[in-house]
């Protein structure tokens, strides 16, 4: 048996469907060790997020079916344990963060109480929890916790959402992090940031991330040993740095001869006629400003994350923000 904090060991997972078996994943083997920071990467369908929710033991069984393996986590297999077991390490001790965190955060309850919510379930005094939660808040770069704990998931935009979530996995303290996609729907200067905050967590609280993701930048910036999945299994696995420098599978090949920045980028006509402009637009949802004597031809801008650039179109074309 190895020292793995969490080690995947032959595991298979397959689909039932109408129409015929998906083996989703096939004789994996991975495992993280303490204060490593290991990202399992591939293509769209090859078997990443599957494998991470049998770890979470969040697959929907029927249509799913464990076939084989096991998974420790300190030694002890997860898949041999009761449900009460599971849910004594499920986001206490390994957590996880998803690409989508609209789909993961209740439309209907204030993020305050979805945060401290985690930790009353779990034992945590209310004014315990509540404490952590501002915290955690700040902690995860939220401005205003206080005012930020009474609003609701739609009232943040889509990176300070992914902080939400990051601050409502780190609530229970958890050994291992598992981030799955967690800065695909964000633009390249918030995905920046909000690894920036997984890095930090990570020397700060020991924490280890384990991340999901098709992007080899995201795997250079934050991780130090890679596993790239193709076709549900394993292909290769290494050192970041020797997988990059010398892949020694055709299909990594190809995922590294496919990198951004092998090709060219194209620009903008500079000569189309301007269909759509705005002049001297100004925005505001209470005291926060969202836009400010902005002129601007929406069709021509970019802005990250939170600059804006959702509520210019809306204030110009509706659909209204309920909160406006
Ligand atoms: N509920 C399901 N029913 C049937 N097949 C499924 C189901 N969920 C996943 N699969 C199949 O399992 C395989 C692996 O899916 P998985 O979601 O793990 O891919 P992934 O590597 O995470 O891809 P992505 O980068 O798009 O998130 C795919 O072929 C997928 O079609
Ligand atoms: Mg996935």
């Amino acid at each position: 048996m190895s020292n793995a904090l969490l080690e995947v060991r032959n595991l298979s997972v397959d689909f039932h469907t109408a129409r015929g078996t998906v083996h989703a994943v096939r004789d994996v083997s991975w495992s993280v060790d303490r204060g490593e920071t290991p990202a399992v990467l591939g293509e769209s369908g090859s078997g990443k997020s599957v494998s991470a929710s049998a770890v979470m033991n969040i697959l929907d069984i029927p249509p799913a079916q464990i076939i084989a393996g096991e998974i420790y986590f300190e030694g002890q297999n997860l898949l041999a344990m009761s449900n009460e077991q599971r849910r004594a390490i499920n986001g206490k001790r390994i957590a996880m963060i998803f690409q989508d965190p609209l789909s993961h955060l209740n439309p209907v309850y204030k993020v305050g109480w979805q945060i401290a919510e985690m930790m009353t379930a779990h034992g945590r005094s209310m004014s315990e929890a509540r404490a952590r939660t501002l915290d955690l808040l700040n902690r995860v770069g939220i401005p205003e916790p206080h005012e930020a704990v009474g609003k609701y998931p739609h009232q943040f935009s889509g990176g300070q959402r992914q902080r939400l979530m990051i601050a409502m996995a780190l609530a229970l303290k958890p050994d291992i992090l598992i981030a799955d996609e967690p800065t695909t729907a964000l633009d390249v200067t918030i995905q920046a940031d909000v690894l920036a905050l997984l890095k930090e967590l990570q020397a700060e609280t020991g924490m280890g991330p384990v991340l999901i993701t098709h992007d080899l930048g995201v795997v250079a910036e934050i991780a130090d040993r890679v596993v790239v999945m193709s076709q549900g299994q394993i292909v290769e696995q290494g050192s970041v740095r020797d997988v990059y420098h010398a892949p020694q599978h055709a299909y990594t090949q190809k995922l590294i001869g496919s990198a951004p920045g092998k090709g060219q980028i194209k620009t903008l006509d500079a000569g189309l006629p301007l269909l759509l402009e705005a002049k001297a637009l100004c925005k505001t949802y209470g005291r926060f400003t969202a836009l400010k004597d902005v002129s601007a031809d929406p069709g021509a801008r970019a802005e990250p994350g939170g600059g804006g650039g959702k509520r210019l179109w809306q204030v110009d074309a509706g659909p209204r923000h309920p909160a406006a």
